[in-house]
């Protein structure tokens, strides 16, 4: 058949006249037809999903509850465009209390978003031009990059390598990319590598951003899910106002995923910017959903017990992996547990398989032990698990980490 007229239409960022016609297959496309494949093989299988990147379980009752009462008052029917109060009021008392960032003005400094990715798709259009440079970390999660690029702008990667604690070397940048570098954009805890930062971290980040002059975007999308102490806000550092922004998401501390429902807080100015392209980008999240949000941020308590649930797996987990042979370490915070991918196996029959990178890994953990992973190949070959996988109750939650265990013990890998 020819091509459509609007074959030739696309904008040349999405692949120009070539859009849709590429042969090449992405990483989470492989892995859904890699489980297409094993389900079609072994039909009376069970695949246990360590892939998943949100939360296994609803947003709490009281909090659906919240949402159900406010969605019927008729003053939350319209379009919320930036927000009433509540939510941003919220929000400063969540930073304070939860994160100890003391003095945030809820009228100045805090505008809510449809979800972290919302929020990360709306901020490159109010800092980049063509030519100018964003560092990115990665592995990393790519959307701020990727909407950059639509405006001309280009990406620094900043690698995250376990001798340094999956912290980006600062130093590293060089001095012509410095030179047109406007932005950088952190995570921590971090997706995939589950690193969270320090507090002397952040207070080099802030030193280098003033001096280099340069805008921090810091997405706590996995902030508060710690497993040990208080959640480490990048706004807890001083100075960190006058050169950024964090993003929060009650996605994952809240079970929350689907409701898209977040908070960007921080310097004034930079605020101010996002509200003007955001008011130009969405009309708002719907305000019952929003002042349900609120009521999750003064509940802290929710991600405490969420975060319980995830350390308690993971420990789990990481003496599973750990008794097959792999090198895990339980992280601070996140549900991701991220681990260096074999090099090879030994199947209990005898068969040795050599792996060239942590795609073939997961894509023969998906096949021959029914276990689904994510890869990440960008910076050393890495296996990341999530604790995020589906169980009826505790003692099916038991079940599955056993099944994971016999499953993994069946394999000898080689590192
Ligand atoms: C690092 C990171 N940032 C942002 C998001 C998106 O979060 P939200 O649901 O708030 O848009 C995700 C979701 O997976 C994430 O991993």
């Amino acid at each position: 058949m020819p091509d459509s007229y609007i074959q030739k239409l696309f904008a040349e960022r999405i692949g120009g006249n070539q859009y849709g016609k590429t042969q090449a297959i992405y990483k989470f496309e492989k892995i859904k037809r890699a489980k297409r494949a094993a389900m079609a093989l072994h039909p009376a299988g069970e695949i246990i999903d360590l892939g998943v990147g949100e939360p296994d379980e609803m947003a709490f009752p009281e909090v659906v509850a919240k949402l159900s009462e406010e969605a019927k008052k008729p003053e939350n029917r319209g379009y919320a465009d930036n927000g009433d109060v509540i939510l941003k009021q919220a929000a400063a008392r969540y930073l304070d209390r939860v994160c100890g960032v003391k003095g945030i003005n809820p009228e100045t400094e805090v505008l809510h978003s449809i979800g972290s990715k919302a929020a990360l798709s709306i901020l490159p259009a109010a800092l980049i031009n063509p030519g100018d440079y964003v560092l990115m970390t990665t592995p990393g999660y790519p959307v701020f990059g990727t909407h950059a690029k639509y405006y001309g702008g280009q990406v620094h990667n900043l690698p995250l390598l376990e001798e340094r604690q999956f912290l980006p070397d600062l130093k590293s940048v060089p001095a012509q990319v410095l030179e047109k570098a406007k932005v950088l954009v952190l995570n921590y805890p971090n997706n995939p590598t589950g690193a969270s930062a320090t507090p002397q971290f952040f207070a080099d980040v802030v030193e280098f951003a003033k001096k280099r002059n340069l805008v921090v975007i810091h997405d706590a999308a996995y902030a508060a899910l710690v497993f040990e102490g208080k959640p480490l806000s990048f706004l807890a550092t001083p100075g960190a106002k006058d050169v950024g922004l964090e993003l929060h998401s009650a996605s994952k501390s809240f079970n929350m995923t689907g409701w898209r429902c977040g908070f960007v807080a921080g310097n004034e100015l930079l605020v101010k910017a996002y509200g003007d392209v955001k008011d130009n980008t969405d009309s708002g999240q719907f305000l019952a959903v929003q002042h349900a949000t609120a009521y999750a941020l003064d509940h802290p308590e929710i991600t405490q017990n969420i975060a319980t649930k995830y350390s308690g797996r993971m420990n789990t987990l990481v003496a599973i992996l750990n008794k097959a042979g792999f090198k895990a370490k339980k992280p601070k915070g996140s549900f991701f547990l991220y681990v260096q991918a074999p090099r090879a196996a030994v199947t209990r029959g005898g068969q040795r398989l050599e792996f060239k990178n942590a795609e073939e890994v997961s894509q023969w953990l998906i096949t021959e032990q029914l276990i689904s992973t994510v890869p990440w190949d960008d910076a050393g070959h890495y296996l990341r698990f999530s604790v995020t996988f589906v169980a009826r109750n505790l003692s099916d939650e038991s079940r599955i980490l056993a099944e994971i265990e016999q499953r993994l013990g069946e394999v000898k890998f080689e590192f």
